[in-house]
């Protein structure tokens, strides 16, 4: 989950590395460096902390002359951040610098190896297993000597590579974490993700596993995994630049947050044409999806939590059963994979290890594989049998707010195609289902335009040392991203728990003054949510209860009521998460973390 820049042309590098690191800091922000090559030798510059560190030693970069070379910004794995953990990495004898992204899981044995050769390592990281490992099978060819080494490297990884015996070049390759080459007017670049290359190029090359490509100014050149040169297709992006960017607001997160409403419409709009749902881009074949018997999906973290809403839309329109899945679980518990079941992977970033790795064992058994995913081009994307995209824009804060609810908004679709096309419901049902989708970016642009309450809530009790969430059925779902959302960017201790569930055991940590946020937004469950909220009010809780509006009962019974509007129970998530994220921003914001870039996380979990 770190992030890799480099630079191959006849402008001074170090000050361009920078620029496009800083958009990549989201990968991983403990540590960050810069190798060049001048004059036929490789300087170095690394610093533990953020990017700005590095950029003041380095006067902006102006103090390393050099036009090649690569950058890193560091998520730590392997060693704590320090300078030393930082990268690049050189090798024993200085000739090879490295920047790595990923996870080497046989460093131990390969590094004994190189020890008992006489190789000095200098970190404690994995990564410069690699470095030296370059060194040690170096045969005078770049690609030949890159090729094997990583013949011997376990694990995942993206190379950025500079040796000394080939000035002009930079090397790259990639095996499980993701890796761009783009090409640019007399220079071309390496990038572990689009958006950093943006104002430099739209011209891109999306590196598979095992390819090579060799990178000097004036040209690409790629070799395929048994080390043959090949031509590559460029793949041509059209996003708008500003996209990434911040656009006025202080943070990413609250620019990504205002974006609901366009993502949702991006996402929806395209797939309801003429009263029906067309998912063109899936090509389902409409005979095998009559005879899906059971479908799993599979995601980590927000999208996992998108994941559990997509379980109750499946079973309830479709009426098969559905098991939804942490993918670091699913990938090792053996779960039973059938042909005739379907496997549903969420995924933003379309690079998370754990999901790619759950993605392959589905495919291993033979089992037909679904994507919803956000990154054009990403490995999950690419890899799935059918991919849906939701058409969110680049995500860039940590926290995940506009690429969870358009998953939802892609869950629900799927969901919708899938009752059409198997007649499981009527023409009236899903007429009605449109509408609300079709309404649903502009109730969220409403909730969105005024959210003066939930502000004045979080100034309340942004210092809490305990938030709870609870509810039931769809809202527990809700609850579980709720708690998550807050507790990753405020590190408030904070739990979701089924409403139904907290006498069994966690209502006894609620004591008088504790915050609890009731989520009621199922008028199915209401009547239950009522007694359960009784029950911690009863115990001193004070309660901020997400209700829908009208509903003065509830109102009545909790401190702080948040009414939302309603528009059919499958949607009343994407509507109420709103209010908990911005919840969670401004008791974050209060509290005077780093919003956009939240202590020990990275967005984009390219490591098991
Ligand atoms: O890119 P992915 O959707 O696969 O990422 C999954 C999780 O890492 C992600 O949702 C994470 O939980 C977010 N930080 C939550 O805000």
């Amino acid at each position: 989950m770190c992030g890799i820049m480099g630079y191959a042309g006849h402008r001074q590098a170090a000050p361009i590395l920078l620029e496009a690191l800083k958009k990549l800091e989201y990968r991983g922000y403990d540590s960050a460096g810069m190798a060049v090559i001048d004059r036929g030798a490789i300087q170095v510059r690394k610093t533990r902390g953020r990017l700005q560190l590095l950029a003041n030693m380095t006067a902006d970069g102006r103090d390393m002359p050099g036009s090649m070379g690569i950058g890193h910004t560091r998520w730590a794995t392997h060693g704590e951040p320090s300078d030393r953990n930082s990268h690049p990495h050189l090798s024993h004898n200085g000739h090879f610098a490295v920047v790595h992204n990923g996870i080497i899981e046989n460093y131990r044995p390969l590094k004994e190896m190189l020890i008992l050769k006489g190789y000095v390592f200098r970190s404690d990281t994995d990564s410069e297993v690699i470095s030296n490992l370059i060194e040690f099978y170096d045969q005078g060819d770049l690609v030949k000597t890159l090729m094997t080494a990583a013949q011997h490297l376990e694990g995942s990884y993206a190379l950025g590579v500079l040796s000394v015996d080939e000035p002009d070049v930079i090397a790259a390759i990639r095996k499980d974490s993701p890796l761009i080459v783009g090409r640019g007017e007399k220079e071309n670049y390496i990038v572990s993700d689009i958006p950093a290359i943006l104002n430099l190029t739209r011209e891109v090359y999306l590196l598979e596993d095992g390819e090579v490509a060799l990178l000097t100014p004036e040209s690409i050149v790629f070799h395929n995994a048994y080390g043959d040169r090949f031509e590559k297709e460029p793949f041509h992006v059209d996003w708008d630049v500003s996209a990434a960017e911040k656009g006025g607001y202080e943070h990413f997160m609250m620019k990504e947050m205002m974006e609901q409403p366009a993502a949702l419409r991006e996402t929806i709009r395209p797939r309801i044409k003429d009263g029906r749902f067309i998912l063109d881009d899936l090509k389902l074949d409409p005979d095998w999806i009559r005879h899906i018997s059971m479908v799993y999906i599979v995601a980590c973290g927000s999208a996992y939590h998108a994941g559990r809403l997509g379980k109750n839309l499946l079973e309830s329109k479709l009426g098969i059963p559905v098991e939804v899945d942490i993918a670091s679980e699913f990938r090792y518990r053996r779960p039973i994979l059938k042909p005739d079941h379907l496997v549903i992977i969420i995924s933003q970033s379309g690079e998370t290890a754990d999901s790619i790795a759950a993605l392959r064992e589905a495919k291993a058994h033979g089992v037909r594989t679904l994507a919803i995913v956000n990154v054009v081009g990403s490995t999950i994307a690419r890899e799935a049998d059918y991919t849906l995209y939701t058409w969110a824009g680049p995500e860039i804060a940590v926290a995940t707010t506009k690429g969870y609810t358009s998953q939802i908004a892609a869950l629900v679709l799927v969901t919708m195609y899938l009752a059409q096309e198997t007649g499981k419901m009527s023409d009236e049902e899903l007429g009605e289902a449109q509408e609300m989708l079709l309404r649903l970016p502009e109730v969220t642009e409403g909730v969105l335009s005024d959210h003066r309450e939930v502000q004045r809530l979080a100034s309340l009790f942004f210092n809490c040392k305990d938030i709870y969430f609870v509810g039931r059925g769809i809202d527990f779902s809700l609850s579980l991203e709720g708690s998550l959302k807050l507790k990753e960017i405020s590190y408030i201790h904070s739990e979701a728990q089924a409403a139904g569930e907290l006498k069994h055991g966690t209502i006894s940590l609620i004591q008088p003054g504790t915050l609890v946020i009731a989520l009621v937004t199922q008028k199915r469950l209401r009547e239950k949510m009522q007694s359960n909220i009784q029950e911690v009010k009863a115990r001193g809780a004070v309660v901020i209860a997400i209700t829908l509006q009208g509903d003065e009962d509830i109102k009545h019974v909790v401190d702080h009521s948040l009414p939302i509007p309603y528009l059919s129970d499958e949607l009343q998530p994407v509507i109420a998460i709103l209010l908990l994220q911005l919840f969670a921003y401004y008791v974050a914001a209060l509290n005077g973390n780093d919003v956009d870039k939240p202590r020990n996380l990275a967005k984009s979990v390219t490591v098991e």
